[in-house]
């Protein structure tokens, strides 16, 4: 059987998604839940583009056991060096190297000739090769490059040392069959010993349909995102190139993949939540209807036989119905050991407030189930290591006919601030409340609210967007008060806009 290496980028060119900004500490914890999934590649990051992806793809390289962890470089030696300095701690680094080949980004972005475009990726990839065996090298814009010039450029990577060929199709311009042959192509003209890689965005809605047509013409790796993230339109979904190759064996014969197919709800859980992207509820395989049925014929179907009406049992993917785990009368020993078994790691400082929110909501909802249990931990992991300000009380009061005011406490580390405003709602009150007391007025550009589970006591779950001075958050906050929920997220993006004010500039200095 035939291995098709899965290669996640969801935290390089998924977090390219427009307004997705995650901490090292996000990062990380997204990345160990990649390798609980049992990818083959985590593409951390792009070292060069900041000093916080540089510190998040070091510290993935650092603590992820399992999967190469590779960094994303252009050819230039400082691009290089930067992303050596940040995987070489992995127990099986690898750096990634780029340079367009189209005749567009060429002339218009790179100014650069084909004759330089050579140079400089055969310099690039030797760079990298003197650094570790494993470089993989991309010819970016790949399925608009004049396909033999191309070759050339990928023949010159092979002979310099790479051992990885990815074909982008960068702007999603390809068409499965179309794609299928540019892969074949690209096996039947460049010689050496490599595997060859697909890399598709969806501005067509095809990236997994070209991501199979090139499995099926003869790509061993799929480069590919959790819940279809990444640039734009996004990259092919890494669920839904899984699940066709799992479940259609007969069509993709001789190939499998490695990945814990169970772990695939909870992993997409977890990237929309510390994104802040939901996944829309008919999204294939980790949508919360993929297995939900409607009609009474349908109904009756799967009753007598499930495969009547479907293909993936949502056992396999991990989309079984929550169990139920804790109670308030719950301990920290056994909220600690819940959180472990559910291959959740939260230490010191974190795993305390974990646990005293958790007593907090224990004390209004009667269970709390894996799914709240999730959305606790990232709403922690979300607030970060070090925030500016907590949230000490919320009073808010509104009705049909009277104007909606909110007091909030919050604490400064140098003592308790305290501000009262009001609002077009009780939403609107509390978050003019917050932005009084914490001095950061931010712009709401996005809000979202889910519930975590059913019933009335449901944990409402809500993703706030805010934009000041140019920057933007996403902040996070459940609750069994969709209100107090509202204040928490908009607190978590008002701290993460005041600690990136302070000490960390997360401008992008460059971009693939
Ligand atoms: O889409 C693309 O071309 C990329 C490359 C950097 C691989 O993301
Ligand atoms: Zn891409």
């Amino acid at each position: 059987m035939d291995t098709v290496r899965i290669f996640d980028t969801t935290l390089r060119d998924g977090e390219q998604s427009p307004g997705i900004s995650l901490g090292v500490g996000e990062k990380l914890e997204i990345a160990e839940q990649l390798a609980r999934l049992g990818v083959d590649v985590i593409e951390a990051g792009f070292p060069i583009a900041s000093q916080g992806d540089f510190e998040a793809v070091e510290a993935i390289a650092r603590a992820v056991q399992g999967p190469v962890v590779a960094g994303l470089s252009r050819t230039g030696f400082k691009d290089v060096d930067r992303a050596w300095e940040a995987v070489r701690h992995a127990a099986r680094p690898r750096i990634h190297v780029f340079i367009a080949t189209s005749p567009i980004h060429m002339a218009k972005k790179l100014r650069m000739t084909e004759d330089q475009v050579k140079a400089e990726a055969a310099a690039g990839v030797a760079r990298a090769a003197s650094y570790t065996p494993d470089v993989e090298f991309s010819p970016e814009d790949g399925s608009r490059s004049d396909v033999d010039f191309m070759c050339e450029v990928l023949q010159l990577a092979v002979d310099n040392g790479a051992t990885t060929l990815n074909i982008p199709d960068t702007v999603g311009y390809g068409v499965p069959e179309e794609y299928g042959k540019l892969i074949r192509y690209v096996i039947d003209h460049v010689h050496g010993d490599y595997v060859v890689s697909t890399h598709c965005h969806d501005d067509l809605g095809l990236a997994v349909a070209n991501s199979l047509a090139g499995v099926a013409a003869g790509a061993r790796q799929v480069e590919c995102a959790i819940n279809g993230l990444g640039e734009r339109a996004g990259n092919a979904a890494l669920e839904e190139i899984v699940m066709a190759i799992r479940t259609r064996p007969d069509f993709f014969a001789g190939v499998g993949v490695n990945v814990r197919t169970e772990e695939l709800a909870r992993t997409s859980r977890l990237v929309s939540r510390l994104t802040g992207y939901s996944v829309q509820h008919n999204k294939a395989v980790v949508g919360r209807n993929a297995f939900a049925h409607e009609s009474g014929i349908h109904q009756h179907g799967v009753l007598a036989d499930r495969e009547t009406y479907e293909i993936i049992d949502a056992a396999a993917v991990g989309q079984e119905a929550a169990q139920i785990v804790l109670g308030k009368h719950s301990g920290r020993h056994a909220f600690g050991d819940t959180l472990e078994k559910m291959g959740l790691r939260l230490q010191g400082d974190a795993l305390n407030q974990a646990f005293t929110r958790f007593k907090e909501l224990a004390d209004r909802k009667v269970e709390i189930t894996e799914a709240d249990l999730e959305a606790i931990v990232a709403e922690e992991l979300g607030a970060g290591a070090v925030n500016r300000f907590e949230l000490v009380d919320l009073v808010v009061h509104g009705g049909t006919s009277s104007t909606p005011t909110a007091k909030v406490v919050l604490a400064d580390g140098s003592g308790k601030v305290e501000a009262e405003a009001s609002g077009n709602g009780m939403v609107d009150a509390a978050c003019s409340a917050i932005a009084a007391a914490s001095g950061v007025h931010g712009r709401v550009l996005d809000f979202k609210v889910s519930s975590v589970t059913s019933g009335r006591d449901a944990l409402g779950d809500v993703v706030i967007r805010l934009e000041a001075d140019g920057r933007a958050a996403s902040g996070r906050g459940v609750s069994t008060d969709i209100v107090e929920a509202s204040a928490r997220a908009y607190l978590n993006a008002v701290n993460k806009l005041a600690r990136v004010g302070e000490h960390e500039p997360r401008e992008r200095t460059v971009g693939p």
